[in-house]
């Protein structure tokens, strides 16, 4: 009987039998992923919650050998959801990338608490972000006020690899409960080795790794180029992510069925997920966003 049902529905379920949730995704993680680029993104949390939420802070350092690219977090409760939302902002300048590419090549990767190896720019500027601001001492009284709230982690491009090493760290450390962590990533490159990825899909198992189409960002650095690999889950929509899109769930690591598939990719299909430019939130202050619009 099982066997008659297609593989893709049997795979849809994480390791703790949480489903993927498009609307989740699409109205709440990529609206919060996006205010992280924003001047204010403590506006836009509050636009997109009707002032029903408790901007706790946003957090800046130095993150690269330039002393001019900053890397950033914010954080927030969310009552309503249930949730401490921790958010990641990625990649703002030119200079940032080059520098990424730069240590990707001349620095060796670092090892993860948790296993395996990270990429040496996301890793300093992880903790870079948790060393040299309040964020680590923010985080441990948020979560020691608010107990039994889902801890939900996100960011887009570079910041999708900084909320991958974060929640992998959080759960590695016990500084939060493994299965109360929800990650939801937008465009992330590959942030370690295969030793990595496996470190992530046991330490943080509700994983979702959202790729729209052919997001160039998502194939770098290549596929097996110094051991880099990607963790679960891929959710691949292999279209515009208008509301209704299809997707497809790939479980395996770096998984060759869904967007790893394609024989060419594009930067269009980076800044724009769920139909929405990341520029949108940024401007604003996001005042045009709420839960029901997107
Ligand atoms: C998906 O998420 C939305 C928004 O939080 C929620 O209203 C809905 O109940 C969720 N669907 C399922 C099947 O959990
Ligand atoms: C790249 O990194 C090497 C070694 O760390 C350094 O000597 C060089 O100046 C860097 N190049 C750029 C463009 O930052
Ligand atoms: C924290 O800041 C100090 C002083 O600027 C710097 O030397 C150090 O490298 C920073 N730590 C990290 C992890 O970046």
């Amino acid at each position: 009987m099982f066997l008659l049902l297609p593989l893709s529905l049997l795979a849809v379920a994480s390791a703790t039998g949480i489903n993927y949730n498009d609307t989740l995704a699409r109205t709440r993680f990529w609206p919060l992923a996006g205010a992280a680029f924003g001047e204010n993104p403590a506006q836009c949390v509050n636009s997109l919650y009707n002032m029903d939420a408790e901007f706790i802070g946003q957090y800046n350092v130095v993150c690269d050998e330039t002393n001019v690219d900053t890397c950033s977090a914010y954080l927030a409760i969310l009552p309503t959801e249930r949730a401490i939302l921790l958010a990641f902002r990625g990649t703002n300048t030119h200079g940032e990338l080059t520098q990424e590419v730069n240590v990707t090549f001349y620095q060796p990767a670092r090892p993860f608490v948790g296993g395996g190896l990270v990429n040496p720019f996301f890793f300093d500027a992880h903790l870079a972000l948790v060393q040299n601001t309040s964020l680590g001492a923010d985080f441990q009284r948020v979560t020691s006020e608010n107990q039994g709230f889902a801890l939900w982690v996100t960011g887009h491009s570079l910041g999708a690899a900084l909320a991958s090493v974060a929640a992998g760290t959080i759960a590695a450390e016990r500084l939060y409960p493994s299965n109360a962590i929800l990650l939801v990533a937008f465009g992330q490159p590959r942030t370690g080795n295969q030793a990595y990825a496996d470190a992530i899909d046991r330490l943080v198992p509700n994983t979702w790794r959202v790729v729209h189409r052919g997001d160039l960002v998502t194939q770098l650095p290549p596929k097996g180029f110094k051991g880099y690999w990607h963790h679960g889950t891929e959710v691949w929509y292999n279209n515009d992510m208008s509301e209704g899109s299809p997707y497809k769930v790939c479980p395996k690591d770096d998984s060759n069925d869904c967007s790893d598939s394609l024989l060419w990719y594009n930067a269009e299909d980076h800044g724009t997920y769920f139909d929405v430019s990341l520029q949108s939130f940024s401007q604003n202050g996001c005042s045009q966003v709420t839960t029901n619009q997107v």
